[in-house]
This record gives C-alpha cells, sequence and structure tokens, in this order.
C-alpha cells in the first residue's frame, strides 16, 4: 500500500495507480476504522477499482462545542486495516494542506443539508462538503464510498457533486452493523456497558416503525408511539421522522424512496440511525 502525506506524494501515488488501473476510488474517513470502513474499501475492491482511503480528522466539520480532541485516532491501526483490505493508497494530509493559511472558500449546501444534522450541528455540513470536494479534486476519483448509516452526509455529498458538476459518481453502501443490531460507529466506544446493551434498541425501534408503516399505519400514530418507546428505554430524542429519501423533507405519508431517520442521546453518545421501509 502507498503512503502520501503531502500533495506532491499524493500525485505522484496517483499518478502510479492511475497507470494500472481503469477505476481509481476513494473511500473518504476520520480514521478509527471499523468494519463499515473496512466493508467501504472491500466494497471498491470487489468491484476492480484501485481504492485511496483518506484519514483526514476534519476541524471544520466539528461544532464549537465539540470535542475534536476527544475524536479517537490510531493511526497505526488504521493502516494495518487498510491494508489487510488490499486498499492501495492512504492519504493522510494535515490541516495546513486542506487548509491553507488564507484560505477563504468553504461550500455551503442547501436543500438536503437543512434540518436534522444540520440544525442539530450546526455548520457540520459545511465542513463535510468543504472537505469531500478538496479530497475530490486531490485524489480525482472516479467513484467514492460512503456509508449509508450517515444517510443525510450521503444526500448532501450526492447534491454538492451533482450541483458542482463534479466528474465523479458517489456510491452509497449499507450500513453495518454489530450482530445486535446496532450500527457500528466509531462512537460507540463511548457508550458504558449499560448504554451498550440498551443501544440496540433504536434500530429495533426503526425496524418495527417501518414495518408498521408498511402495513398501513398513520405516519403520525407510528412517529408517537416510537417516540414514546424511545424515551421509556432512556433515549434522548435529537429527531425521529419520516423524510423523503433524497431531499430530507419531512413527509407524513408513505412515499417509495421513503426513509425513517434518528438521532438519540445515551448518556454523552448521539447515536445516528437510519432505515428505508
Ligand atoms: O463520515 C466521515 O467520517 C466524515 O464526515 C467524512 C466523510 C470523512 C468527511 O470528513
Amino acid at each position: 500500500m502507498l503512503i502520501a502525506r503531502t500533495l506532491p506524494d499524493l500525485r505522484d501515488a496517483c499518478a502510479r495507480l492511475r497507470r494500472s488501473t481503469d477505476t481509481l476510488a476513494l473511500v473518504p474517513t476520520m480514521g478509527a476504522l471499523h468494519e463499515g470502513h473496512r466493508t467501504l474499501v472491500r466494497t471498491g475492491v470487489a468491484a476492480g477499482a484501485a481504492v485511496a482511503a483518506s484519514i483526514f480528522v476534519n476541524p471544520l466539520q466539528f461544532g464549537a462545542n465539540e470535542d475534536l480532541s476527544r475524536y479517537p485516532r490510531d493511526e497505526e491501526g488504521d493502516l494495518a486495516a487498510l491494508e489487510a483490505e488490499g486498499c492501495a493508497l492512504a492519504w493522510l494530509p494535515d490541516v495546513q494542506t486542506m487548509y491553507p493559511t488564507g484560505e477563504a472558500t468553504t461550500i455551503v449546501v442547501t436543500g438536503p443539508a437543512e434540518r436534522w444534522e444540520g440544525d442539530a450541528r450546526p455548520g457540520h455540513f459545511r465542513g463535510v462538503a468543504t472537505v469531500c470536494a478538496k479530497l475530490f479534486g486531490q485524489v480525482r476519483p472516479d467513484f467514492a464510498y460512503f456509508g449509508e448509516k450517515d444517510w443525510q452526509q450521503l444526500q448532501v455529498v450526492k447534491r454538492m457533486v451533482a450541483d458542482l458538476l463534479l466528474p465523479l459518481s458517489i456510491v452509497g453502501v449499507g450500513t453495518v452493523r454489530e450482530s445486535d443490531g446496532l450500527a457500528m460507529s466509531s462512537r460507540n466506544r463511548f457508550l458504558t456497558a449499560e448504554e451498550r446493551a440498551r443501544a440496540p434498541a433504536l434500530y429495533a425501534v426503526l425496524r418495527s416503525m417501518a414495518g408498521a408503516l408498511a402495513a398501513g399505519e398513520a405516519v403520525a400514530n407510528v412517529l408517537a408511539k416510537a417516540a414514546d418507546e424511545l424515551s421509556q428505554r432512556g433515549f434522548g430524542i435529537d429527531y425521529l421522522a419520516l423524510v423523503e429519501g433524497a431531499g430530507l423533507a419531512p413527509i407524513d405519508t408513505l412515499q417509495p424512496d421513503a426513509r425513517l431517520i434518528a438521532a438519540a442521546r445515551l448518556g454523552s453518545v448521539r447515536l445516528l440511525d437510519n432505515t428505508g421501509i
């Protein structure tokens, strides 16, 4: 696996890969890699692409009250995991490379970036869109892989790529779960044992909501019952909604691309999850 830490090294590495592959794919990450990230790399490799993975903890997507320094880091473990999955290139830029002194450009997405995480974490999607645009410009992949676990992020990146006419395709990959249904996330490590035992209820409730909606139960009833159940199980609900899959606008009747999305807190940990119906 090639490792690049500077832009000249990245250019050389990409040129080298391009000599032996028609398809370059990028998996953008912030490190602390788990099975979800590994699945993204594996999916790209299985599709026949040379896969580059970036590891960059992006300060621009953290709010003032969010602890950037608490974000888990494990470069050695991450590089070993990428290598084991057949990743061709690891891109590890520093903050100065990504945000050169005097930089004055960021990307603000409206539409799918409004509401939900957009409300809960002001500026978050500006950070995500900006860093992804930079990573796409640096690596110039044909495809970039994102987990469906962060459904809204996936829609925001797709919207930005379409709107800015960027020459790559965004591929969403299904959420990877623990055997009890909990969506894999770097934040899960911060759950206490007691919270970890309760955490799978979030996805269980989403699935039972999907069942009730598919059976024709009214959206408002399904949402109200589920919110009650999650509160009783000790979750602090930030949002629980039925939305249009791509635009994320709330809907009150079922439609083919409808998505249930949720953000709920257990102790200090904010869990995100979603499901189709
Ligand atoms: O999902 C993440 O890990 C980050 O938001 C991403 C896409 C790597 C951008 O920093």
